[in-house]
């Protein structure tokens, strides 16, 4: 048999691959062997860089996301995302079961009982089979357009079975999750950086679909359920088939739904559930109940915000009583001061519990705690127990005081403050407090500062563990010897950090300025300054009067760069990492020439060849200027892929041109590269 085209070839396995992404996704019964699949794969990525004529944004490649940044458009609902009522009880169970009845005038139906997950519940539209779009519920009438970030989640198809029956366009709406595995995964990762930890998966999902990178949303292995099939020419009468043919069709539909015929049964699908809730891969933190007949549905109709169809039963939180025994404090590499509660250990949710954060001084007030309190704990579907009560009645005389918050770091001893309106208490002293000083040094090494990406965090804690750094400048120092302090096993690793640390030389001065950690002082407003003020020593000298004239400085930012430079300590940091060769000041700027004199460009979309700041930098360079919205003065979009609808159609309205990636870069006399391959 002769061999097929690079192109026949392509469209074979993007459906093979598909097909065993659905037996093992959908059906949890995968027909190849990891490494099979790993392998066709990598076959269709090559076939695909070497072929871009053939790119498509569904195809099984476009798993692993992108590092182009995501921006997200608005996008309005083609039928409004409604959420449910809630139940507590069964009592109110009851009473929606009877609303129902009275409402179909004693016409027998049935329910249909589901598990409510909780993550985030997303809306799909598809058409011809290929995922088109898909948004988030924002406000219930517009939402995110997460296309990009929702591609990389295997459990939702980028392409439907063929021939299975699905109709030419519909919506499917269903809930995005973070599996507990993951959770507990990502929050050990960030905990190790000392990064904020995600109170809940749901949480964790939420934040994860909104990143800017979807690579890392990849990366993050989100998961998702389908529940709710809308649509016109669904061959369906009841909610039940409409998930039994999206599961068909290649959805992921839960298998714990079942048709109830009586309260009784409703009743004990809930206490079924209760129980075994906690041995699900994902949180759950209820039951959905609705009418399962599409006819009586919609004879019951919606009150303004809910279906009258269907309702939500909530779980119960889990709740613990246990006695607090103390409140110690940990110091974050910001300086802010977290009490935390130390407990008899109580078993809760299926784990024992010791420790729970107090969050800030005004938590502690609110709860008027004293040490040796009948403390009341819940996870309601929280990772980290939170103290909701005080049993006051066990409070006996003898027992302690209000607990009064420490007024010194437990780190370095420097009397704590607190900002105007800022909850969190800090300690003030970020030159000499050990948890800071690692803070910035991390912070200095980082991707987005310095780079040094030979050193990684935990290196860099133990560098300081062995006396080889006290602050930033000491990273210019080091010696291959002193890293190995002997061991000759470290020389290749040393060898590279040394070579990472001089590399760092080179990272121009708004990196070096958002590098040095200044609080408030992010990457955008290190650029700004970088090219107002030029040189550092511009920079030290200007008043807050001066820094507040630069674009974006407002008054917080000026203040903190001047109390900055203010510090001995930070004068002398800047002058060692300038006697180390570290970037001080800008060169002058580049104007690479005037080809888009007088021009207004917005910029969006995502693009292949650059980053979107690249091209905002290629236009300031070429004379141009960035704008941010549409109006009627921009000369013409520079549109990637995945522009919001709503920015192409007020785009159109005002007759406002589009210019292709590949025709802007021949406007400049740059010719486009390849396509990037994949791996
Ligand atoms: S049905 C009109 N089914 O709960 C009915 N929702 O407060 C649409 N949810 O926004 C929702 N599991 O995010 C439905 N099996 C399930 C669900 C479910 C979780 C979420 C969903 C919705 C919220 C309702």
């Amino acid at each position: 048999m002769a061999e097929p085209t690079p192109q026949a070839r392509i469209t074979e396995l993007r459906d093979e691959l598909n097909r065993h992404n659905y037996n093992y996704y959908v059906l949890s019964n995968p027909t190849i062997s990891d490494q099979e699949f790993d392998a066709l794969l990598h076959e269709l990525a090559t076939l695909e860089a070497a072929h871009p004529e053939m790119f498509d944004a569904n195809s099984p490649t476009q798993r692993v996301g992108s590092d182009l940044t995501n921006e997200f458009e608005h996008i309005v609902h083609e039928r409004p995302m409604l959420s449910l009522g809630n139940t507590y009880n069964r009592e109110d169970v009851s009473e929606f079961y009877q609303r129902v009845k009275e409402g179909l005038d004693g016409d027998p139906f049935e329910i249909c009982c589901e598990l409510k997950y909780d993550g985030l519940s997303i809306s799909l539209i598809y058409e011809d089979g290929q995922l088109v779009r898909a948004a988030t519920r924002g406000d219930g009438v517009r939402g995110d357009d997460v296309t990009a970030n929702v591609r990389t989640i295997r459990t939702i198809p980028l392409s439907l079975r063929p021939g299975t029956g699905f109709p030419n366009r519909f919506e499917i709406r269903g809930e995005v999750l973070m599996p507990w595995e993951r959770f507990n995964a990502l929050n050990h990762e960030r905990e190790l950086r000392e990064e904020a930890l995600f109170a809940n998966p749901r949480n964790a999902a939420s934040g994860t679909l909104k990143l800017k990178s979807s690579a890392e949303v990849a990366r993050r292995r989100l998961d998702a359920y389908l529940y709710f099939l809308l649509g016109d020419d669904i061959p369906a009468t009841t909610h039940y088939e409409r998930l039994l043919l999206a599961r068909k069709w290649g959805f992921r539909v839960s298998e714990d739904v079942k048709l109830a015929h009586s309260l009784e049964e409703i009743y004990a699908f809930i206490d079924y559930w209760d129980k075994r809730r906690s041995s699900l891969p994902v949180a759950t933190d209820g039951i959905v109940l609705k009418v399962n007949s599409l006819a009586q549905q919609e004879e019951l109709g919606f009150t303004a915000k809910t279906p009258r169809w269907a309702i939500a039963y909530k779980f119960q939180a889990e709740q613990a009583l246990t006695r607090l025994l103390s409140v110690s404090y940990q110091v974050g590499r910001t300086g802010a001061v977290t009490p935390v509660a130390n407990m008899e250990p109580v078993l809760l949710a299926g784990t024992v519990v010791r420790r729970a954060s107090l969050h800030n001084e005004d938590v502690i007030r609110s709860l008027d705690l004293h040490i040796g309190d009948f403390v009341r704990v819940e996870k309601a579907g929280e990772i980290i127990p939170q103290i909701v009560g005080v049993d006051t009645s066990r409070r006996s005389g003898k027992d302690g005081e209000p607990i009064a918050f420490i007024t010194e770091c437990p780190e370095c001893g420097a009397h704590l403050i607190r900002y105007e309106g800022e909850a969190s208490t800090y300690c003030p002293n970020d030159t000499r407090c050990r948890p800071q000083i690692l803070g910035k040094i991390e912070h200095f090494i980082s991707r987005d500062a310095m780079d040094i990406s030979s050193l990684g965090p935990e290196t860099a804690d133990s560098f300081y563990s062995r006396g080889l750094i006290r602050n930033v400048a000491d990273l210019y120092n080091l010696t291959v010897a002193e890293i190995c302090g002997g061991y000759p096993s470290r020389i290749i690793s040393a060898r590279k950090i040394v070579e990472s640390v001089e590399q760092s030389k080179k990272v121009g001065f708004d990196r070096v300025l958002y590098a040095l950690g200044i609080r408030f002082v992010g990457r955008v407003a290190a650029r700004q300054l970088a090219r107002t003020f030029r040189t550092m020593d511009v920079l030290k000298a200007a008043s807050e009067e001066q820094l507040q004239r630069a674009e974006g400085i407002g008054q917080t930012i000026a203040k903190s760069i001047v109390a900055w430079f203010a510090q001995d300590d930070n004068r002398k940091l800047v002058e060692r990492l300038r006697e180390a060769g570290v970037q001080m000041e800008m060169p002058e700027e580049v104007t690479s020439g005037d080809a888009l004199a007088g021009k207004t460009i917005v910029i969006s979309g995502t693009f292949a060849h650059h980053s979107r700041d690249e091209y905002k930098l290629l236009i300031e360079q070429n004379g141009g200027r960035n704008a941010s919205s549409i109006s009627s003065k921009t000369s013409f979009v520079l549109a990637g892929d995945n522009m919001g609808p709503s920015k192409m159609e007020k785009a159109r309205s005002l007759g406002v041109p589009f210019v292709s990636e590949t025709e802007f870069l021949l406007m400049l006399g740059e010719k486009p590269a390849q396509q990037p391959s994949l791996f």
